[in-house]
């Protein structure tokens, strides 16, 4: 995962205009010197205040720089156009042939290596928007974030972004939003957003709802009846009742090695285990899904007692789940058919 937050030096917003697949990229530009940088900054400035006026059809053009100026030597733009039609006229319009194409090869050693340009391409839903108040924000906050799934990952995600664009719309600060396809990797997503200040970001945006954050613990003696996840729960509840209610759900991993691979039954349909709590059957359904979009047949097995998970359950009456495989139950197996086989 990369994250990127950038300072916008040029920015120009216009109202899509054609229905036709836009032509929407991302590309680093690394100079050799920050006296180069910094005249590739002044003439695409130049361009984009020029193109602002001239060119209805190039929706979005902003050049950035890494917040603190990064390594001072790199700037990246991020560009829409209508359509191709709308960028192949860009592309010859004679400022930005002169200005910078005829620059950019006349000037020896200007690149490091070549600028490295990164589609976007449009998700089938309406995965983006942009508000008028993108084009007046004086100094927004910008933030490019890549994203690579596992293999058919993405497909399980989509629900979850559907729900993040939907929550940031409704976010007065958050000026723009875009979830968006890599037409060379399909594991791949590309998020862009604006807010109207690094505060906004962090105050708002990632404290929304969807925004949730995983909390990882590593338990001391389970073989004990759970010693230190007991605790855990126990403490919540007798002395921080406040923080019982930020925990969603609660996932178990234990035993995870080799073997079949087993899921919690959330929904109850082995008829065996402990009474589960509403939204255990999600979890299960997640998971079994998951496996079978790999083609991995994942079999069920009943909520016990046997783990960490139990006292989220009882305990804090929270919804659980895990994963195991059953390794240590097949090596005993074994070890119980070598005894056999030794005695007889
Ligand atoms: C970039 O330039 C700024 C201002 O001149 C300087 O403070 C900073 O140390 C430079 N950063 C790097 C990585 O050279
Ligand atoms: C800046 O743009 C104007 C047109 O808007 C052009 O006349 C001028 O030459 C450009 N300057 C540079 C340094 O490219
Ligand atoms: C990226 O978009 C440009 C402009 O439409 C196109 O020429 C280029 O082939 C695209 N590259 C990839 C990898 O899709
Ligand atoms: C957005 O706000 C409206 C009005 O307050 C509300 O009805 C809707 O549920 C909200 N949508 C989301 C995804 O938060
Ligand atoms: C009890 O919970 C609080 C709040 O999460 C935590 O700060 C504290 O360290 C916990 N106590 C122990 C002994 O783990």
């Amino acid at each position: 995962m990369r994250f990127l937050n950038f300072v916008p030096l040029a920015l120009c917003v216009h109202d899509v205009l054609a229905a036709g697949p836009p032509v929407f990229f991302f590309t680093k530009f690394p100079t050799s010197t920050t006296a180069l940088r910094d005249e590739l900054i002044t003439r695409m400035d130049n361009i984009s205040r020029w193109s602002c006026t001239n060119e209805p059809g190039v929706t979005k053009y902003a050049l950035v720089i890494p917040r603190g100026g990064g390594d001072n030597l790199t700037a990246y733009s991020i560009e829409q156009y209508d359509d191709d039609p709308t960028f192949l006229s860009h592309l010859s319009a004679p400022l930005v042939s002169t200005s910078l194409f005829s620059w950019s090869t006349s000037t020896p050693n200007l690149w490091t290596s070549d600028p490295l340009v990164q589609n976007f391409t449009l998700l089938p839903n309406d995965m983006t928007f942009s508000k008028p108040e993108f084009a007046k924000a004086s100094n927004p906050y910008i933030v490019v974030e890549s994203l690579t799934y596992t293999s058919g990952g993405v497909h399980h995600v989509m629900d979850h972004w559907e729900e993040e664009v939907a929550a940031a719309r409704n976010e007065t600060g958050t000026l723009l939003f875009g979830v968006y396809g890599d037409p060379t990797n399909n594991n791949r997503l590309w998020t862009l957003a604006a807010y109207e200040s690094e505060q906004y970001w962090r105050e708002v945006h990632e404290k929304s709802e969807t925004a949730r954050e995983l909390r990882f613990a590593w338990w001391a003696a389970e073989e004990l009846v759970g010693l230190g996840s007991r605790f855990y729960c126990y403490n919540l509840t007798d002395n921080f009742p406040a923080e019982v209610d930020k925990i969603l759900a609660y996932l178990n991993f234990d035993m995870v090695s080799q073997g079949t691979y087993y899921v919690s039954d959330g929904d109850g349909s082995t008829g065996r285990g402990w009474r589960t709590q509403p939204s255990a059957d999600v979890i299960e359904k997640l998971w079994l899904d998951y496996f079978a979009g790999i083609g991995i047949a994942a079999k069920e097995r009943a909520i016990g007692f046997d783990s960490d998970h139990f006292f989220f359950q009882e305990i804090l009456k929270k919804s659980v789940g895990f994963l195991s495989r059953a390794w240590m139950l097949r090596r005993i197996l074994a070890i119980i058919r070598r005894v056999t086989i030794s005695i007889m």
